[in-house]
């Protein structure tokens, strides 16, 4: 537990990795290298592997969730997929914003707000990715674009409304480039987005937001950045897709 009862969440980001097949055997081989953790376990898994996913996980600390979903409730969106749907098929919880869905798929802030209305009207926990890129960091922009990003995705939005929120701090120029974040800027900057919570949304909001760290996340500087006191948890890529990786992860705390 952290600061204000916060549990530790580490979310593993299974991108466009994984058949069914492999998903479940995954789970299987997971469940026993994880079962002593006090933190709790998500995995965003492929639209089509959720529902074996999630019932391979029954009865275990480990809960299933997607890796974006479509704002409507339902509708002509030739290939999108909705709230209902994935709720049905037995996830838990929806990443949002995720820098590759911002970049390659162009979803801007305004896009990912509606998708946060949409998962929290239909009780799937939204997991909300913000970070800034190199170029942006460089600049000494980052907390003004964190601040933008936050002021955006969040607008509207009444304290009741975010207290399952999970945040993500992910810095772009972490993702997937073995250029980890010191604990120092982890720290900083999710104390940063925490003050920021407090002033814009509310004192409890900032106190029960978890607020993950994101970006080349391994076995080996995971509990570094843990230690740190407003790291409530992790958000890894790469370092997921092996269950031994991911349950040295797990159990560093
Ligand atoms: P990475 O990815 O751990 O491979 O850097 C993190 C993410 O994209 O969420």
């Amino acid at each position: 537990m952290k600061q204000g009862d916060r549990p530790v969440v580490i979310t593993g980001n299974w991108k466009m990795y994984k058949t069914i097949e492999q998903a479940v055997e995954f789970i299987k081989e997971l469940i026993p290298a994880v079962k002593d953790t006090t933190a709790r376990i998500y995995l965003g898994v492929p639209f089509t592997a959720i529902k074996s996913a999630a019932d391979a996980a029954k009865g275990s600390n480990i809960v299933i969730g997607a890796q974006n979903v479509h704002n409507a409730a339902e509708g002509a969106f030739t290939g999108e997929i909705a709230t209902v749907m994935l709720v049905e098929a037995g996830a838990q919880f929806v990443i949002l914003g995720h820098s590759e869905r911002r970049r390659l798929f162009h979803e801007t802030n305004e896009m990912i707000n509606k998708k946060m209305e949409r998962a929290i009207q239909d009780n799937l926990q939204p997991t909300l990715c913000v970070g800034e890129s190199a170029e942006e960091r460089n600049q000494q922009q980052t907390e003004q674009v964190l601040a933008t990003q936050l002021k955006e995705c969040l607008a509207g939005f009444k304290s009741a409304q975010l207290k399952n929120l999970i945040l993500a701090y992910e810095p772009v120029w972490a993702i997937g480039t073995g250029q980890t974040a010191t604990p120092e800027i982890a720290q900083n900057i999710s104390l940063y987005c925490r003050s920021w919570l407090e002033e814009n949304i509310g004192k409890r909001v900032a106190q029960s937001t978890l607020i993950q760290y994101g970006g080349s996340v391994n076995p080996g500087n995971a509990k570094e950045l843990l230690d740190q006191p407003d790291v409530d948890g992790l958000l890894v890529g790469g370092a997921c897709l092996s269950v031994e990786a991911f349950s040295k992860i797990v159990n560093v705390i």
